[in-house]
């Protein structure tokens, strides 16, 4: 990977335009792991082809699954549950993503083998913590024992056991992990999901044939799953992902007389907090064309310039707008008046501190916030204008780059952007879309 950072100097000018983003991230990594338990050839287009999506193809590939791409389509040979080929002292790398490591590992329940997983430096301090307590009930172990985090040593159980779960941080990763180790695992595991978090692996399930049965409460959802259950091979076409979609959305709003059209974007309600949010700062924002596709909610979205008011942002859309704080605090800065957001703990856990650097860049571009624990308070200034040159240091993070771009596009200066080769981890076409759009910015690379 070819490290390089961009540097902005001038902003963004109007723009009239219809485009798509590439392939949901959450979406494409799990049509893989799923295709890969299921029975027959399973196919998919639109798959997002980033480094993190790369990853899970190899690592699933050592694992003797057979995956093809042919004419822009995947395909995946599957031999149903159980059916992974497992060498000695194998080790798989997951690069960048917490989505690979955490599902995988539940995949890999029962195999009584060892298997190294490690990641980048990033990765490697994700708190593993959350998947390794309910796995471990399962009848995993993990190695060096008491290690939280990659890398680290697994090992399935020769007979895995049904969990009971109480699921209450709001992660669909963790969530995610369970189903994936309760497929192979005789009898009934329950999954109580007290903060709803995105159910693309079970609308995935379902959408392949498998009984998976969702009971809503008023406290929680209650999941259960019978392993075991064979399911059929399936077709998927992978819509645009809403978290790249975002830094799209967030350049249109805040420059002048401009408008977007992105087309064929995942609409699952699970995922559309940053829509919902939006509306409520008054952005221009009209969905059409919606349809359900393989399962999933998609829709046409269309954006146009807006005065956009902050707002004090109710706790229960935290999880449904997850990836998009980022840019989403970036907005706030260009926005009237002062905007509250609670409930972000999970932010500093992502791939970089997100909240506490947010606050950070945020503050060297003279943007004035109160930072308590999981709560930020940003007074916004509709009229920033930068002029002078700024260094934003990403600390790697793909998401914390791209923030970085909007800012420059929308408030001008001279903004330096560090290791924005992060970026292919998401979003690939990214740079070739905001030149589409009219963005201006150079490449440097680190020698
Ligand atoms: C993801 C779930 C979220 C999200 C991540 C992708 C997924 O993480 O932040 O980018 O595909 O399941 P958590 O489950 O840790 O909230």
């Amino acid at each position: 990977m070819k490290i390089y950072s961009i540097v902005i100097k001038k902003k963004i000018k109007s723009f009239k335009k219809s485009l798509y983003v590439d392939g949901d991230k959450s979406i494409s990594h799990r049509f893989f792991l799923l295709a890969s338990q299921a029975f027959g050839i399973s196919k998919a287009n639109g798959i997002l082809e980033s480094e993190d999506v790369l990853h899970t193809i190899n690592a699933l590939k050592k694992l003797g699954v057979k995956i093809v791409k042919k004419n822009n389509k995947y395909f995946v040979y599957g031999n149903g549950l159980g059916s992974f080929h497992v060498k000695k002292n194998l080790k798989v790398n997951c690069g960048n993503s917490a989505t690979l490591v955490r599902l995988l590992i539940g995949l890999l329940a029962p195999y009584p083998n060892k298997f190294k997983l490690f990641g980048d430096y990033s990765l490697n301090k994700r708190p593993m913590t959350r998947i390794i307590n309910p796995l471990k009930k399962f009848g995993m172990e993990f190695f060096p024992k008491n290690q939280t985090t990659l890398p680290l040593t697994v090992q399935g159980a020769e007979i895995t056991i049904p969990i009971e779960y109480d699921e209450k941080i709001g992660s669909a990763q963790v969530k995610s992990s369970i189903i994936l180790a309760s497929l192979n695992t005789p009898g009934i595991t329950k999954i109580r999901e007290f903060k709803k978090s995105r159910d693309h692996t079970e609308n995935m399930l379902k959408h392949a044939g498998l009984n998976l049965k969702i009971k809503k409460n008023k406290k929680y959802n209650l999941i259960s799953i019978k392993g075991l259950t064979d399911f059929r091979a399936f077709n998927l076409s992978v819509p645009g992902d809403i978290s790249s979609a975002a830094f799209i959305i967030a350049i249109t709003l805040l420059n002048k007389k401009s408008k977007i059209k992105i087309k064929n974007v995942s609409l699952n309600n699970t995922r559309i907090g940053f829509i919902k949010i939006l509306k409520k700062m008054n952005a221009k924002i009209k969905i059409i064309n919606q349809k359900k596709i393989s399962g999933e909610k998609t829709g046409d979205i269309i954006v146009a310039s807006s005065k956009l008011k902050n707002i004090n942002c109710p706790k229960y859309l935290v999880p449904s707008t997850i990836d998009e704080f980022p840019v989403l605090l970036v907005l706030a800065a260009g926005s009237i008046g002062i905007a509250t957001f609670s409930g972000l703990t999970e932010l500093n856990k992502k791939e970089s501190p997100r909240l506490n650097l947010m606050n950070k860049i945020l503050n060297q571009i003279g943007i004035k916030t109160v930072l308590k624990k999981d709560t930020i308070k940003i007074y916004g200034n509709p009229n920033l204008s930068l002029n002078k040159s700024h260094y934003i240091n990403t600390m790697f993070d793909h998401r914390i780059a791209m923030s970085a771009f909007c800012i420059g596009q929308i408030f001008g200066g001279e903004i330096t952007i560090s290791d924005c080769h992060s970026i292919s981890t998401s979003f690939p076409n990214f740079l070739k879309i905001m030149k589409k759009i009219g963005a201006k910015y150079e490449t440097k690379k680190k020698n």
